[in-house]
């Protein structure tokens, strides 16, 4: 494979939750993790979808997020809120 033409930015991810594997297309990057989980029928629980309610968080076992928005939900370290965050790499999750 020439490396110099590799896209690494078309690259999927993968988010591991529980015993699942869901593999993500490079168009869903951009989403939020809360509607990227919905789109994969994964049940988890919200209401705001804007990081107010804390009623979203997972816990976030390792990989990188990126929070777009400040949220004032109260959260212990190592969960994150799903509907404020998308991922930037493979990531395994819990809810
Ligand atoms: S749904 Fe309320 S904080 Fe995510």
């Amino acid at each position: 494979m020439n490396l110099k033409n590799f896209n690494y930015k078309k690259k999927n991810y993968i988010i591991q939750v529980d015993n699942r594997k869901l593999y993500i297309k490079p168009e869903e990057k951009k989403l939020s993790l809360l509607k990227i989980l919905l789109i994969h029928r994964i049940n988890i629980f919200y209401q705001c979808n804007s990081g107010y309610c804390g009623s979203c968080n997972i816990k976030l076992i390792y990989g990188t997020i990126y929070q777009f928005q400040t949220s004032i939900a109260c959260i212990q370290p190592g969960y994150i809120l799903a509907c404020v965050c998308q991922i930037q790499s493979n990531i395994k999750i819990q809810i």
